[in-house]
């Protein structure tokens, strides 16, 4: 029995997790698994019902589980708290609190999707990447004020702290295509100085990894112009949030975009997208970054990679079928509600056909 603490969140939240429970309940089927399944109240939700983001019940059934899978958190109705009490600040204490430091974002291109995407077919044919963000640190958690009409964040990083995600970068390049890009602001920011620092020093233990040193603004433009010469990409905490939005555009949306935060006994599953507000409620959401990122759960928690591989098939077959949410739909598209995307690819699971049986 696999235990999984189930966060909706806000927003779209509520849907898109419900939509990846019915994509596990037939992966449950198919694979001879089990999960046990408890919901918590976190973000904007929990301030409601508790007058906290993160309330205690919620993180003790956090500490209780093996995995937790997330929604989404925030909206406009919070915007105007105090910090502490944003829904934002709970997702950023649950990351530290969990010890996840890794936070992998895999980009990849869906050839189906080509006419959704910004590129030139021809520069993405070959992308598939994956992102190594730092995320317990940086200006995320380094120390803030404010005052009046003046205010401060810090950035701030230890040896340690990179090194941990770095290794795992250099860990990940040197059973795929040997090649990792740091990137970092190394011409202007001390802590991307000691960044470079460590990569080069990690870099000795995997001689076989070509390493390219890259500043944060080039990367964002050679993201765009050459996305194909990137593979394994480790960076702090607010570069790997700007750059993973922009590489998610190479997946046709950013509802298409799973993430993994690893790095301490309980990891954590979550779509990179937000709540969209404006979609809530609607059944419009896409649900398949949460899905991919219940493929990522099954992967890195389960150890159950035919599973994982099944559900990423089963995407894969659901999209070339022409089958979309609205943020996916091409000319010719059979545009389907988030409910009914999740059965479509419920139904592939081992079963490329999709037909009943
Ligand atoms: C993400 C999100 C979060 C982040 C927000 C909601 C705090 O944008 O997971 O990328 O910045 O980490
Ligand atoms: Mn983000």
């Amino acid at each position: 029995m696999f235990k999984i603490a189930v966060l909706p969140g806000d927003g779209i939240g509520p849907e898109i997790t419900r939509a990846a429970q019915i994509v596990l309940k037939k992966v449950e089927q198919a694979f001879n698994l089990k999960f046990a399944l408890k919901e918590g109240v976190f973000g904007g939700a929990g301030y409601d019902a508790y007058g906290t983001p993160f309330p205690e019940e919620t993180e003790k059934m956090v500490e209780e589980s093996q995995a937790v899978l997330l929604g989404a958190v925030g909206g406009p109705r919070w915007d105007d708290l105090p910090r502490e009490l944003r829904p934002e600040s709970a997702l950023l204490a649950l990351r530290k609190k969990l010890g996840l430091y890794c936070n992998l974002r895999p980009v990849k291109y869906f050839k189906v999707l080509a006419e959704k995407v910004a590129w030139k077919p021809e520069l993405l044919s070959e992308v598939d990447l994956i992102i190594f963000r730092e995320l317990t640190g940086g200006a995320y958690f380094g120390t803030k004020g404010r005052k009046e009409k003046e205010a401060f964040d810090t950035i701030q990083y230890s040896w340690e702290e990179v090194e941990r995600l770095v290794r795992r970068g250099f860990t990940t390049a040197s059973k795929r295509k040997k090649i990792l890009h740091s990137i970092d602001k190394a011409n202007v920011l001390e802590t991307s100085r000691l960044w470079r620092e460590v990569v080069n020093q990690v870099a000795k233990e995997y001689p076989e990894v070509k390493v390219e040193h890259m500043y944060v603004d080039n990367a964002a433009l050679q993201l765009v112009v050459n996305p194909q010469q990137f593979d394994v990409i480790v960076t702090e905490n607010m570069f790997g949030d700007i750059l993973s939005d922009l590489a998610a555009a190479i997946g046709g949306s950013l509802g298409m975009l799973p993430s993994a935060s690893l790095g301490g006994k309980i990891s954590l599953y979550e779509p990179a997208h937000g709540s969209a507000p404006d979609l809530a409620g609607q059944n419009k959401a896409n649900p398949i970054a949460t899905i991919l990122s219940l493929a990522l759960m099954l992967r890195y928690s389960c150890q159950e990679e035919e599973a994982a591989l099944a559900v990423e098939k089963a995407v894969e077959q659901v999209l070339e079928a022409g089958y979309a949410t609205g943020d996916i739909a091409r000319k010719n598209s059979k545009v389907v509600g988030t409910q009914e995307m999740a059965e479509l690819i419920a139904q592939r699971i081992n079963n490329p056909s999709g037909k009943i049986t």
